[in-house]
């Protein structure tokens, strides 16, 4: 299997792609550490993958609680192969009517917690020698269709994963951005339906993805088949946009 005996965190565990990438990868014999400030939800994605997942209430924006996690993992495992910061949130607002609370809430959970899990992830990671460290972007940061706060902050995660994708890099640290396109899963469910039709014509493959289809590619960044990428966008996205 792709992940045998892979030490993994996925963030935003809960629900959508965080808990598809927690199954996805418990498959392929990874153990995950699953993520999220939800202790029902988080409870619910490991339910049913016993000894192979662990849920961790956890949120990625306070730094002691993320730093708790990783001396919890050095403790247990020893090591840590694998980071997926999927965490994200995202609101329906209009520039000139967004509140400030909202535009910092935004890019404290989307960009702040990923920076936060990414350094602690990375010192722990270094001591091996090696680690693959997986953000969660979106077409949006590239399209500009949506939030300002959004897509400013799905366009900063890109500049963190080639920041660090640089400076990791002789460390034997891999980082790259997954880059999905519209996606079938909770987040969506408070899109004005307007705009759902509209994104769905937009895709040429004429459909949203489906959150496995993230997972698998996931999992083939965070393998040594993708062993010499880094730094890079992959995009999972039906053709809606290139890069
Ligand atoms: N769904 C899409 O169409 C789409 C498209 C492109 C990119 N994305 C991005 O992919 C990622 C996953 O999206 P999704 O649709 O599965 O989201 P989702 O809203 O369905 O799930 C996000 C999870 O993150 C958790 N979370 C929120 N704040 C947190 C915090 N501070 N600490 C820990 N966990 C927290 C939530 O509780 C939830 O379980 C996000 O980063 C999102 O921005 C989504």
């Amino acid at each position: 299997m792709k992940l045998d005996n892979k030490v993994a965190i996925v963030t935003g565990a809960g629900q959508g792609m965080g808990r598809a990438i927690v199954q996805h990868f418990v498959d392929q014999g990874a153990l995950v550490y699953a993520v999220d400030v939800n202790s029902d939800a988080v409870n619910t994605t490991v339910g049913s993958l016993g000894e192979q997942a662990y849920p961790v209430v956890c949120d990625i924006t306070d730094e002691s609680a993320v730093k708790e996690l990783m001396q919890r993992i050095e403790t247990e495992q020893g090591r840590l192969d694998i980071l997926v910061n999927n965490a994200g949130i995202g609101s329906v607002d209009g520039f000139l009517e967004t509140p400030l609370e909202t535009w910092q809430r935004v890019l404290s959970v989307n960009l702040t917690g990923a920076f936060l899990c990414s350094r602690e992830s990375a010192a722990l990671m270094s001591k091996a020698g090696s680690g693959s460290i997986i953000n969660l972007s979106s077409t949006a940061a590239q399209t500009g269709e949506g939030p300002c706060h959004y897509v400013t902050s799905k366009a900063g995660i890109m500049g963190l994963t080639r920041s660090t994708a640089k400076e990791l890099a002789p460390g034997g640290i891999r980082v790259n951005t997954l880059v999905p396109g519209p996606t079938d899963t909770p987040m969506m469910a408070d899109i004005p339906k307007e705009w759902m039709d509209a994104m769905i014509n937009a895709i040429p493959l004429g459909r949203l993805c489906a959150p496995d289809e993230i997972a698998r590619a996931a999992a083939f960044l965070a393998s040594e088949e993708a062993s010499f990428i880094t730094g890079q966008n992959i995009t999972v996205n039906g053709g809606m946009a290139f890069l």
